[in-house]
Parts: structure tokens; sequence; C-alpha cells
């Protein structure tokens, strides 16, 4: 089986890794349109039509199914993606609000892009909750993805000034469960628990995709994960800089333990989509 996954960077690494501990031995693509980053600095139609390419660009793949491994594409684009686009199952990333508001009693504090805190998926999911319009707090954290992003030797210790100067104010106000609603804030996770110390749980929707993806894609419930698999066939497509960051995503793999193998080493490297405006 063919498995697409989306987003604007190595967020969706995180989502993908997920994914893997459920399906270890499909075969994945992965697209990251980096020359658009931040998405959740863009328009929302904008990035619905970006997105609404990406899923163009898994269908000529001969994709099964297409994860949207970004908060921000899933909230611009996934409802129009499911009406017109009926092929292939397209499998969005939510924040886990549902799971953190019952994990405790206190507050919860949603830390998202722009365009996922200003969105109206948002303001439907946490209407829908019991609890959520009253126990979460939302924040918008412009800047910390592209900080994430380049993985350089000082983007942990700026990010933690990021969260110095722009969100450990907020948690002063007796935050009991953080929610990663951008996936690239995932690779911090160890990072915030350290940062806020005990007592405070932090939450991603990356269990929640792998489980639905599975269940969309084997007609069944998700079983218990399994271990992240030794080896991985992946196809990587980012749109710029395509191979200093492909290079970057087998590096990240291989901190989970992963070997990844270069589906297209031999071959020419797949066409990147130009999807820039
Ligand atoms: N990783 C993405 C998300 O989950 C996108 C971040 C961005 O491009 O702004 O929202």
């Amino acid at each position: 089986m063919r498995i697409g996954i989306f987003d604007s960077g190595i967020g969706g690494l995180t989502t993908l890794v997920a994914c893997l501990r459920y399906l270890p031995d499909e075969e994945y693509f992965f697209f990251a349109d980096n020359a658009n980053a931040p998405y959740g600095d863009r328009d929302p139609g904008q990035v619905r039509e970006w997105t609404e390419k990406a899923y163009e660009y898994f269908l000529a793949r001969s994709a099964d199914a297409v994860v949207l491994a970004c908060n921000s594409a899933t909230s611009a684009a996934a409802a129009t993606l499911r009406e017109h686009s009926r092929k292939v199952p397209v499998i969005g990333i939510e924040p886990a609000i549902k799971k953190a508001l019952s994990a405790d009693d206190g507050r919860i504090l949603l830390l998202a892009t722009e365009l996922t805190a200003r969105g109206e998926k948002l303001q439907q999911l946490l209407q829908g909750l019991p609890g959520g319009m009253e126990r979460v707090d939302v924040l918008a954290c412009p800047g910390w993805m592209e900080i994430i992003e380049r993985q350089d030797h000082q983007w942990r210790e700026q990010a933690g000034k990021y969260w110095e100067q722009h969100i450990a104010g907020v948690m002063d106000t007796g935050i009991r469960g953080i929610v990663l609603g951008c996936t690239h804030y995932c690779w911090l996770a160890g990072d915030i628990l350290r940062w806020t110390g005990s007592g405070c749980q932090v939450f991603d929707g990356n269990d929640g995709v792998a489980r639905q993806l599975y269940r969309q894609v084997m007609g069944r419930e998700a079983p218990e994960p399994g271990r992240i698999p030794a080896r991985v066939r992946m196809h990587f497509c980012f749109s710029a800089n395509a191979q200093e960051k492909k290079s970057l995503a087998v590096r990240l793999l291989a901190s989970h333990g992963m070997k990844v193998e270069d589906a297209d080493r031999e071959t020419d490297p797949a066409p990147c989509l130009r999807l820039a405006p």
C-alpha cells in the first residue's frame, strides 16, 4: 500500500513516525511544501490551493491514502478536499484537545499556528467538546515553526528562548495540560515537559491520526501500536532545498532508531512540485 504524508516541513515526520507504529510495512511518500512555509502565516484560501495540489501529487503516485500531517492544512483544506476528491481518503490531523480535557480537569493551553488558532475548524471543535470553551486557552505562536524547521545547532536553544518570552508567562496561570496544535512543535515535546515541570501533561494528535489512517485503509480498529520499525522505505519530496532537506529527514528519522532506505536513490529524484505563489 502507498501512503502520502503532507506537511509544510519536517513537522510531518513526527506524524509519519506515529503511522509507522501501526503500518510499518507500507510504502510512504513524504511531501513537504517548505518553499511556501510557514503555512500558519498564510491565507487559508492559498493553503487550500497548495494542499489540493499536494493531494494531486499523491494521486499521481497512486497513493491509497493521504495524511495531512499539518494542522494548518487540515484547518484550511480537509473539508473541501473530502467533498471534492472522493478517490482516495484524506486523513487530517486535529489538536488532541479532547484527550487533554479528559486527562485532567484543570485548564488546557493549546499552542498552534495563527491559521489554526483563528480557523473556524478549531472554533467548531471547541464548541463541540464539554469544557472546550471554558477550559481551553488558545495561543498562536508565530515564528516558532521557523526556528524548529531550521534544525541548526542553535534551534533548540532559540526555541527555549521563544518559550520563555512568549509562552512561559501564560503557564503561570495554572495550566495542567498543553496541546501541541502544530506538528512542528512535536519535536519539542520532551523539552516542553521539562520546561513546564511536573504536573503538566503534553498531548499531540499524531497517534489519533495514525489510528484513523489504520481504520481507513485496513477497515478495522487499530491494534496496540507496535515498535518503530528498524528500516523504512521512503520517497521524499521537498519543494525547496530538496537534497539538504532529504538528508535532514533521514537524520531525524535515524534519531528515532530508523534506517531509511531512500527509494529514489538509484533513479531520478521524484520531481518536486513548485507550489510557490
Ligand atoms: N506543521 C504545520 C502545522 O501543523 C505547519 C506549520 C506552518 O507551516 O506554519 O500546522
